[in-house]
């Protein structure tokens, strides 16, 4: 029998969820979860109680479904404190939350009747305190990876490149440092140490986000079972393996998001922010392929000055746009628009604060990406079929959009913001992107070539499809 032919689990399995409570973390194990629930599992997803509250649509959206569930655990921090907007202090916090979760478990365990006993934790690679709760009750530990398999590789690395001096980076006056990393034991290619997580930069051992990684580092050889949010056709399987440590299986399970859009069913999962929908109505207005959509993610920030050049930039560049304008996008405030510019823009410019960005990506008008190189931003693009320009802010963005660029070419970028993030792009560079992006018929191309090969891998038979089915084989097995 063909491994995606087995029947339903006849047992009842349950996975525990737990996402790092963050945007950009929380929608892939929601969608993640929601696959393994259409395919038998009980699921319990766990969030920080100030994530679940942010979540304005999920739980009325699950509500219907009797095998999903949420439940809800205190961070520890006081409830006016940003989290988001200070991660050091939130993962610093979040490090300590293993007995919390464990009580919660187990608490639950005692009162519910009608929910199957727990078969697995999936932890997301940034809440290994996760770990040991998996660790006391005895089931397997799942690591989570909402990273791209590379950028995995990168972090599970990180006290091998810290002792071979690799790390933290020292970047300045704009240069990059010039040597290569290579030689380590992964089959990616070869890294520049920009390429390595922002918070690796210029840091010393004692700052609170670099310590957290290095931990994180060293508790992801834990995992009984790693699995990553990319695909093997992109990102080739010999890169997967290399984030198997300790011989635990490794699995590319993604896109997780593109089942449901095939499915045409509503993807609007975990939003932390009101999404605007009129905006679909507008890009149902516009020709095909000519519009150019804009978003920096949910962690970016930009000045106000840079604010107004990408506006003069966009105003310039002649094309139609979407543009995300988070509430907090200016350095924690609303931004101010450049004088006269919605009025000059009105007929060809359409800004929200936020957007349901699966189903924008999918419209057809859209035509490019003017985009943070957030890794769901990007694998969702490239899932759509939509050339990026990548503009990285932080985190593991600086790799995704040089892979994007060089390895996948499926995109564009801006010289040197990956070696200073805080470099002011003028309007006239910012024009003269668009006009490249949005008239480059071989990134198109290539664009098309990678969501056929995306929408591939998730159809029964694909290889994430089939990745799927043997994590849940193995599952069954362990839950005899
Ligand atoms: C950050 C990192 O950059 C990212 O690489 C890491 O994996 C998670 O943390 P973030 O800034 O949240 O991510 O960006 P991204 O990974 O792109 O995730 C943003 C999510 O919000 C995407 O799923 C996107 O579809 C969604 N989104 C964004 C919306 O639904 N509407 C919007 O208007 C903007």
């Amino acid at each position: 029998m063909m491994r995606e032919d087995i029947p339903s689990p006849v047992l009842s399995l349950h996975a525990v969820v737990v996402p790092l409570p963050a945007q950009g973390h929380v929608n892939p194990l929601l969608h993640f979860a929601d696959l393994l629930r259409e395919r038998g599992f009980f699921i319990t997803f766990v969030n920080t109680e100030w994530s679940e509250k942010r979540m304005l649509q999920s739980s009325k959206q699950f509500s219907h479904r009797s095998s999903f569930r949420f439940l809800s655990f205190s961070d520890g921090l006081p409830p006016e404190h940003g989290r988001t907007d200070q991660l050091g202090e939130l993962m610093a916090a979040l490090a300590k939350c293993g007995p919390v979760v464990e009580e919660l478990l187990r608490r639950d365990h005692g009162s519910c009747s009608g929910v199957p006993p727990v078969t697995c934790i999936v932890t997301d690679s940034a809440m290994s305190c996760t770990l040991s709760v998996a660790a006391n009750l005895g089931v397997p530990r799942v690591v989570f990876w909402s990273i791209c398999a590379a950028a995995s590789i990168a972090q599970i690395y990180a006290n091998v490149l810290l002792s071979q001096g690799h790390i933290p980076v020292q970047v300045s006056e704009a240069k990059r440092p010039e040597k290569l990393i290579s030689g380590l034991p992964w089959n990616i290619p070869d890294l520049w140490p920009t390429d390595l997580m922002s918070f690796y930069r210029e840091q010393n051992e004692s700052d609170v986000i670099f310590k957290a990684l290095l931990y994180e580092s060293h508790q992801s050889n834990e995992a009984d079972y790693t699995l990553v949010n990319t695909f093997e056709e992109l990102e080739g399987r010999d890169a997967i393996s290399a984030l198997s440590t300790n011989g635990c299986p490794a699995l590319a399970v993604g896109p997780v998001f593109l089942p449901k859009v095939l499915q045409g069913e509503e993807s609007k999962l975990g939003s932390m922010w009101g999404e605007n929908e009129s905006c679909l109505e507008w890009l149902d207005k516009q020709r095909t392929g000519s519009v150019l959509y804009v978003s920096f993610g949910s962690l970016a920030l930009k000045s106000q000055q840079q604010l107004d050049d990408i506006a003069l930039g966009l105003e310039g560049s002649g094309h139609p746009f979407l543009w995300v304008l988070r509430s907090d996008i200016a350095q924690g405030h609303t931004a101010v628009l450049p004088e006269g510019f919605q009025k000059r823009t009105t007929d060809r410019a359409f800004i929200a604060s936020w957007t349901p960005q699966l189903k924008v990506l999918e419209h057809e008008s859209v035509g490019g990406f003017l985009t943070h190189s957030g890794w769901n931003s990007t694998l969702e693009s490239i899932s759509m079929g939509v050339p990026l320009l990548g503009w990285p802010c932080l985190a593991d963005q600086f790799l995704n959009c040089r892979f994007a660029k060089e390895i996948w070419k499926v995109g564009l970028d801006f010289k040197d913001v990956d070696v200073d993030e805080n470099r002011l792009v003028t309007r006239e560079e910012v024009e003269s992107a668009v006009r490249d992006l949005m008239q480059n018929e071989l990134l198109r191309k290539r664009a098309f070539e990678l969501k056929e090969a995306a929408i591939k891998a998730v159809m029964p038979g694909g290889s994430s499809f089939t990745n799927i089915t043997a994590f849940i084989q193995d599952m069954l097995e362990k839950a005899k």
